[in-house]
């Protein structure tokens, strides 16, 4: 049997009726949620550190789903220059704010519904947790590719196992993050494209802080999680909570997947 790892991840973002899979149902999602991203994000510390290894000083960066800048920003200052590429105007606007106040010039922001645009090739590419809306993602690597002079390094999810897990299962009754080895199907992709990419495993540590413990549990859950299932949570949490000045902090190791393809130069 053959696998088509296209058409498995084109049905496995069917099978799930993802509604974010609608360019403005994804926006208006960002535009509300933006400024909370841009909070709890992370800094994703140990893949930026892999991708600037990467990363020439001569090097153009092309970061498609850039969102608020977690890498772009970090790199813009390693690079030569760098293109932001995002559909979301509210997501680049905290970019764009962040990089005015950092000084930052050489980023140039790009409002665009990847793979829809065309874009001058660059010598780095990055994808980093922005292909989930890619229903044919065949051809969003392929015009990836080709966007690419040297480089082109995605970085997704690893299906994710962390400590609270087992919590959330219990008093949510499902575990919302996806079971898919996404960093695989990319290269698979990739491969049936005839293009080898290597895979790496990065092990990244993720943090999540409130002011309290349930700011902290509820950052775990969705939004119309009712409170009572916060605080149950919350006071399971607690043995995993540090202090930190006026906040709790609960961190925790998470395998992330980052596969690399280098173009051929003769
Ligand atoms: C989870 S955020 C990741 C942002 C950033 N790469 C990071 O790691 O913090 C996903 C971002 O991808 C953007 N995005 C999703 N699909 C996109 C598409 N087809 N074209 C352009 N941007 C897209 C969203 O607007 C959002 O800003």
């Amino acid at each position: 049997m053959t696998i088509d790892f296209n058409t498995l991840w084109t049905t496995h973002l069917r099978q799930h009726a993802y509604p974010r899979l609608d360019p403005a149902i994804d926006r208006a999602f960002w535009e509300g949620y933006a400024l909370e991203y841009d909070r709890q994000a992370g800094s994703a510390a140990r893949c930026l550190a892999s991708v600037s290894r990467l990363l020439h000083p001569d090097d153009t960066l092309l970061d498609i789903g850039a969102g608020t800048g977690r890498f772009a920003l970090p790199l813009a200052r390693q690079a030569r220059m760098v293109t932001a590429l995002d559909h979301s105007p509210a997501m680049l606007a905290i970019l764009d704010q962040q990089a005015k106040r950092q000084g930052v010039t050489n980023i140039r922001l790009l409002q665009a519904d990847w793979p829809h645009v065309t874009v001058e090739p660059h010598d780095v590419t990055l994808a980093a947790w922005s292909l989930y809306r890619q229903l044919d993602l065949a051809k969003a690597l392929q015009r990836m590719v080709q966007a690419t002079r040297r480089l082109l390094i995605i970085i997704d999810s690893v299906a994710s196992d962390p400590p609270h897990r087992p919590l959330i299962e219990r008093y949510c009754g499902s575990w919302h993050e996806t079971q898919w080895p996404n960093h695989l199907v990319m290269a698979g992709v990739l491969w049936q494209q005839g293009l080898l990419a290597e895979v790496q495993i990065v092990d990244e540590t993720c943090t999540v802080a409130g002011p309290s413990p349930e700011a902290v549990a509820q950052q775990l859950v969705g939004i119309d999680t009712p409170r009572r299932i916060v605080a149950a949570l919350a006071y399971e949490l607690r043995p995993w909570l540090m202090r930190q000045g006026e906040h709790w902090v609960y961190s925790f190791s998470q395998p992330v997947g980052m596969v690399i393809w280098q173009a051929k130069t003769d």
